[in-house]
């Protein structure tokens, strides 16, 4: 069952009913300003800091998970009947309601007696606002009088202390209303040289900004008692809670259009110029005045809104393919690299899954997330590696977080994950294929951001490498520490005190449980260094990276081979997991997955034994699942992983994020038919079909999928913000169609289903567009290329010597 529609030429889903299984959202903006917009205008926006800069509230554990959000409500000023026309939150029943999400933006709208109205969401680029803009049409044949009020519920900035310290905030809140405008100031008084405003285009009729006088004591949002009141109570808050609601009257002629904007931003002034006059308590607005009249113009949004098309057109024009399959156009064309600025912008912080108060931006997953993102703005790429390496400790090791706004290590959260440093190798060189801009490694880069202790990047990809050499284990596999990828496989964390976090309790210094994932991460690392230190002419260097990865991977093929597939680790009394002698977890993705995508194995048909097992033990119709047997009890001894019930998250659900290693593993042994086959498992466009059973956005990647053991086997969670994003896009677009990036140029090696005739692209790299046509001549994987009509050797083709801006590549598969 559907809930909507893929309007792909307009690069939007359209939402056709508004009561979709959970909240289907979008996000707004892709600097600094975001929101989270659900297709009934629920959702918050914040600056910058989810929950430093929280600007309108969230009330956790709310039902449904998005309600309280961008609400407008219509009033018939003479039946005095209301409604809103996204639906909730007054619920009425209304008619062609529709949502259009799309790229950086959303429209909600619908009828309803008679007067039609939808209102367009979007964050113009450059700026740190939001524009509503609230379009009204007449349906009737006679006159209407229809009052307009736009509400938002003001967050007091700190979104965790918002949301438990009531007996301070219920006595901080202050605003200002001037010329109409709403200014949210607490703490503005004190040490906040920030506030937030929401203004209307039209002149207001009323307006609140105190909630209990627009709601009354006991209404709700469905029912606020100004809007049954059909007059807003001019209310000017002190303490308690402020909000933002205006009131406009429209008097529309039958046929007549007309439209309201509002904008609702964020907006800092320096210290010493807080105020005006400066010996007074009111917000100086001689900077933040003319930026609200440019967006109230409405020629002014819509330059703006034309703008963000024309952005999103660019940046998504940078890759777009044309196959014969059009999930994969969809999502490859539109949403996965949609998801993947998403997840780049947000890491795992905001979503109605991840609560915005928790988790700062991720070493690990930021890093992973350039592989998706890099091609689409290298240069905040290079900030995002630069501010990452800047959190790194001197040992080599990492802070598992860094908070968005102090970009800090996070020390409540800690280190100890002995994964994370690899992936800095996996991102910089991910940059550096994407950009050849070697001058990266050159920049100095602070350790623990302490001044003084800069070194140039490459210093701390040495040290990356260097820390896992200096962790290993008894059989010479790395240690794991905390964990690895999977955060659930506590091998050092032995917990049985409840509640207490897995994540973030003292673990012991253990030195006998590893991980060959770490292996295959550390062997794929130390190859990636080895090609970067020998363009830099290091030759020794690029040797010892090259014999360690060696050594690890003779290493790993001896004590991380079980017999018919990789084991996943050894624990803290050097038991196996991830064995056949296991009574329960024998096999485990992650290791096999990896392993195979390092090239691990491909010689000596280990690599092929390992995926054959993957596709017999843990291939299910709705994914691959995390390892078979799921645990069916907690075991003390491995963590978190059995803390789920079986079937979910790390408990042998379908974790989406991994399962393209395994199709990366499969193009590695050549199996284009199984790499797609999988990659189609999870695409979320070709699940739209089962919207009922999936429940989660049909646009965009879950973190998870309900696994076998599942009641709910099939069901989505923890949709937008995971890794899922950038590994499937980086699987499908490099190693499925096999347009690849590398030190030398672009690598074109598809490993393309057999009975795809072929497929079209084109892709802008470093400057210069490639088209790119495959056709498929036999059934294997063997390519001949030519470049602008002339037979090239090899499958690298090299950037243009010569300054050709345009370069037409053909493949023939035999
Ligand atoms: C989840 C993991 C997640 C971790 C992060 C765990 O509870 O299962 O998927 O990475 O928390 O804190
Ligand atoms: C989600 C986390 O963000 C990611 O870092 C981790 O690898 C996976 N969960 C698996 O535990």
């Amino acid at each position: 069952m559907k809930f909507g529609y893929f309007d792909d030429l307009h690069r939007e889903y359209v939402i056709t009913q508004p009561d979709t299984p959970l909240p289907w959202i979008n996000y707004l903006g892709c600097e600094a300003y975001f929101g989270i917009i659900s297709n009934t205008a629920g959702g918050y926006s914040f600056y910058r800091d989810a929950r430093l800069r929280r600007i309108t509230r969230y009330r956790y554990n709310n039902v449904p998970m998005d309600f309280g959000g961008r609400y407008i409500y219509l009033r018939d000023d003479e039946s005095k009947d209301f409604w809103s026309p996204s639906w909730q939150p007054t619920r009425n029943d209304l008619k062609d309601y529709t949502c259009r999400h799309g790229m950086g933006y959303t429209v909600i709208g619908s009828s309803y007696s008679g007067i039609e109205a939808h209102t367009r969401y979007f964050v113009p680029l450059g700026e740190n606002l939001e524009i509503w803009q609230l379009t009204v049409t007449n349906k009737r044949a006679t006159k209407a009088s229809i009052s307009a009020f736009s509400s938002i519920e003001f967050c007091l900035w700190d979104a965790q202390d918002d949301a438990t310290n009531f007996q301070r905030n219920f006595n901080t809140g202050q605003v200002e209303v001037e010329d109409g405008v709403i200014y949210h100031k607490t703490e503005y008084r004190e040490r906040r040289n920030h506030f937030a405003y929401f203004a209307s285009s039209e002149p207001d009729a009323s307006f609140d900004t105190q909630r209990d006088a627009f709601l009354g004591p006991y209404n709700g949002w469905d029912k606020p008692a100004a809007v049954v009141a059909g007059q807003l109570t001019n209310s000017i808050a002190h303490g308690w809670s402020p909000i933002g609601a205006h009131q406009v009257k429209l008097d529309l002629e039958p046929g007549e259009t007309r439209q309201i904007v509002f904008v609702l931003g964020y907006h800092e002034n320096p210290v010493d110029q807080k105020f005006d006059p400066p010996e007074s308590q009111t917000i100086n607005k001689k900077t933040v005045k003319p930026v609200i009249a440019k967006y109230l113009d409405p020629k002014q949004a819509d330059a703006a809104f034309e703008k963000l098309r024309q952005y999103w057109e660019s940046v998504l024009g940078i890759f777009q393919v044309n196959t014969p399959d059009i999930h994969t156009n969809r999502m490859v064309n539109i949403w996965n690299a949609y998801q993947c600025m998403a997840t780049f912008n947000m890491s795992r912080s905001a979503s109605f899954y991840e609560s915005g108060i928790g988790r700062g931006l991720g070493f690990r997953d930021s890093n992973q997330d350039l592989l998706g993102f890099v091609h689409m703005a290298p240069a905040r790429a290079r900030e995002r590696i630069l501010d990452l390496a800047a959190t790194q400790l001197p040992t080599g090791g990492a802070y598992h977080q860094y908070q968005p706004l102090t970009k800090r290590g996070n020390n409540d959260i800690g280190g100890g994950f002995n994964d994370d440093p690899h992936w800095l190798i996996i991102g910089v060189s991910a940059y550096l294929k994407e950009t050849g801009d070697w001058s990266i490694l050159d920049a100095p880069v602070q350790y623990d951001n302490q001044p003084g202790s800069e070194q140039p990047l490459y210093d701390h990809l040495q040290r990356s490498f260097n820390y896992t050499l200096s962790r290993l284990g008894p059989h010479g596999l790395p240690l794991i520490g905390r964990a690895d990828w999977n955060d659930c496989l506590n091998l050092n964390c032995f917990s049985d005190t409840p509640g207490q976090s897995f994540q973030t309790t003292t673990n012991k210094e253990g030195k006998v449980a590893e991980s060959v994932f770490i292996a295959g991460l550390f062997v794929l690392a130390g190859r990636e260094l080895a090609a970067i230190a020998s363009h830099r002419n290091l030759k020794d260097e690029a040797a010892k990276y090259l014999a360690e990865s060696a050594k690890m991977e003779k290493v790993t093929l001896k004590d991380g081979w079980d017999g018919e597939w990789f084991l996943r680790a050894y624990d803290d009394f050097g038991a196996k997991l991830g064995s056949k002698d296991c009574k329960e977890g024998k096999i485990f993705i992650e290791s096999n997955g990896f392993c195979t995508l390092a090239g691990i194995g491909l010689e000596d048909g280990k690599a092929a034994s390992a995926l054959a097992a993957v596709n017999q033990r843990l291939a299910t119709k709705h994914g691959i699942v995390v390892q078979q047997p799921a645990y069916s009890r907690y075991y003390y001894e491995w963590g978190e992983i059995s803390s789920y019930p079986p079937g979910y998250k790390e408990n042998a659900g379908v974790f989406c994020h991994v399962n393209p290693w395994v199709m990366i593993g499969e193009t590695r042994l050549g199996h284009g038919d199984q790499a797609f086959d999988y990659y189609s498992r999870i695409n979320p466009s070709a699940r739209e079909e089962i919207s009922d059973l999936h429940r989660c956005e049909p646009y965009v990647y879950a973190q998870m999928i309900a696994g076998k053991d599942a009641p709910s086997f099939g069901e989505a969670k923890n949709s937008w913000l995971t890794g899922t994003a950038a590994w499937n896009y980086y699987a499908i677009v490099q190693w499925i169609l096999g347009i690849r990036t590398s030190l030398e140029g672009l690598e074109i090696a598809p490993v393309i289903p057999t009975n795809w005739p072929g497929f079209t692209a084109t892709r802008t790299f470093r400057g210069v567009v490639y088209k790119i046509s495959i056709e498929r001549k036999g059934s294997g994987n063997q390519i001949a290329l030519t470049v602008d009509g002339s037979p090239i050797k090899g499958n690298i083709v090299p950037v243009p010597s010569d300054g050709r801006k345009t370069v037409t590549v053909k493949g023939i598969l035999s």
